[in-house]
């Protein structure tokens, strides 16, 4: 049976940039078993010639490593393209008919949402109407992009909506953090080795610290993001699901349901943040933005400390951080350590650098931990780094993309690196209230500013220092 990848949205960025180099890497690697075709649907008028040679100059710009002229020729054979208008009932009739006319027969389906969320409604509505998601004879799946609603209220009505059309089990929320190799090492940091689990909790950990920072300013997005923020565009979705990798509990097994019960513990159990413990800033020069309000207070820029009431966490602060036009790119978690309970070297224990395991999400990706040494020849000691980087470890191995892990797991079937719809809701819950009240107390918590390229408002730095904790 012909396995079917439908692209909605196939003109846009996300599937050139990163949808189709991710599937040509799959069929590179042998990985797209049998028969299948991925099918470009949008509005812009192309032949099927002219999108393989679109997405075949794409893909190269984009992947070189894995371009190969032969292999991409092979690959191209299965790529075709609809002109239709999906989010309208006559559009979708076209897509129904020219894709059954290319499947030829019975088939298994992935719809894949790269659409701007105002389109999911009607695509999905059109789908349900054309009885497209109906399961005759093979699977319909379909994968939703990010942002899922604007806030719980929407996401709720999001959920009920596509659940008008598909069952749970059919919708692959994406969250792209979670098919990031490095995010899932964390689980095997934790649940592969014996070491680390034993102090993974409010006994041995002082505070955790998970920062995504990024050197990109919001350039052609603006229009999306003014209406957006730092909060919704990254918080409720990247920063908090690293967040339930790291505090979780051992789920049974990395199969979807355990490992996202887990999740969703998490997240149920972070205390209502109070916004003394949020700082919001945005960076000069982003209300001059093309398609920015002049007077915009969306923030660019936020960190928050927050707390898990549970039996684990309690009382360990967890602080999260992320930015845009700032002087370096890094995403990271770092966990910091108590200091031993007394010092027999001499120094004071403030004296001691705390241990510090930080996890690298990107760039340079890998793993240390700070300890301290005896400096030689010196009654003395320093902190001193024991590294792990995938670049030396993994020699010959490429770090994939998200996109190609999370592809291949919908097309399997394995939802395990997706949001379920409690999930999603649960992480609004979390970053509502702090939206709201940024707006309705503005001055509990007022807008800050910081220059771009920089490491972000000072104010951001003071936080961690007056709660007698440092980077
Ligand atoms: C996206 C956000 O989800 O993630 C962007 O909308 C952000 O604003 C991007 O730049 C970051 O992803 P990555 O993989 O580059 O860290």
């Amino acid at each position: 049976m012909i396995t079917s990848i439908v692209i909605f949205g196939a003109s846009g960025d996300l599937a050139k940039r990163k949808l189709i180099p991710a599937l040509y890497n799959l069929f590179a690697k042998e990985r797209l078993k049998g028969d299948f075709c991925i099918v470009g649907v949008s509005r812009t008028a192309f032949s099927h010639e002219q999108f393989r040679e679109d997405m075949g100059a794409d893909c190269q710009r984009f992947e070189p490593a894995y371009y190969n002229e032969a292999r991409w020729q092979a690959f191209a054979g299965h790529l075709y393209y609809i002109t239709a208008d999906a989010s309208q009932v006559d559009g979708m009739r076209q897509v129904k008919d020219q894709l059954q006319a290319i499947e030829g027969g019975p088939c298994q389906r992935l719809y894949y949402l790269s659409v701007g969320p105002t389109l999911y409604e009607p695509i999905i509505g059109a789908l349900r109407e054309h009885g497209l998601q109906q399961e005759d004879g093979g699977w319909r799946r379909v994968v939703i992009e990010k942002p899922f609603g604007t806030d719980l209220a929407s996401a709720q009505a999001l959920n009920r909506f596509v659940h008008e059309a598909f069952e749970e089990y059919q919708i692959y929320r994406i969250d792209h953090y979670l098919g990031k190799e490095t995010a899932q090492n964390l689980l095997f940091l934790r649940f592969a080795n014996l070491i680390f689990e034993p102090v993974w909790n409010r006994n041995y950990i002082d505070n955790v610290q998970i920062t995504v920072m990024e050197t990109v300013d919001v350039g052609r997005r603006a229009g999306y993001y003014d209406g957006s923020g730092v909060m919704r565009d990254m918080f409720q979705n990247h920063l908090l699901q690293l967040l339930t990798l790291v505090a979780m509990e051992p789920p049974t097994s990395f199969e979807a349901t355990p490992l996202r019960n887990e999740k969703v513990k998490v997240l149920r159990a972070v205390r209502p943040i109070d916004l003394k413990h949020t700082i919001r800033a945005q960076y000069d020069g982003y209300r001059n933005a093309e398609g920015v309000a002049s007077d915009s207070i969306t923030p660019t820029y936020a960190a928050i400390k927050l707390y898990i009431d549970n039996w684990r966490w309690q009382g360990v602060p967890f602080y999260l951080r992320s930015g845009k036009a700032l002087k370096h790119k890094v995403s990271e978690i770092a966990i910091q350590f108590k200091r031993p309970p007394h010092s027999m070297f001499g120094q004071g224990i403030e004296q001691i650098a705390p241990n510090v395991l930080t996890l690298c999400i990107q760039p340079d990706e890998g793993i240390h931990l700070q300890f301290e040494a005896k400096t030689p020849d010196q009654p003395t000691m320093q902190p001193v780094d024991m590294e792990f980087h995938y670049r030396t470890s993994f020699k010959a191995q490429n770090i994939p993309e998200a996109y190609e892990r999370l592809l291949l797991d919908a097309l399997n079937g394995d939802a395990a690196l997706f949001n379920r719809s409690d999930e999603i809701e649960a992480a609004w819950s979390i970053v509502d209230p702090v939206i709201q009240g940024w707006s309705a107390t503005p001055d509990a918590s007022p807008l800050v500013r910081y220059a771009k390229d920089s490491e972000g408002p000072s104010e951001a730095e003071h936080f961690l220092a007056e709660s007698g904790r440092h980077d």
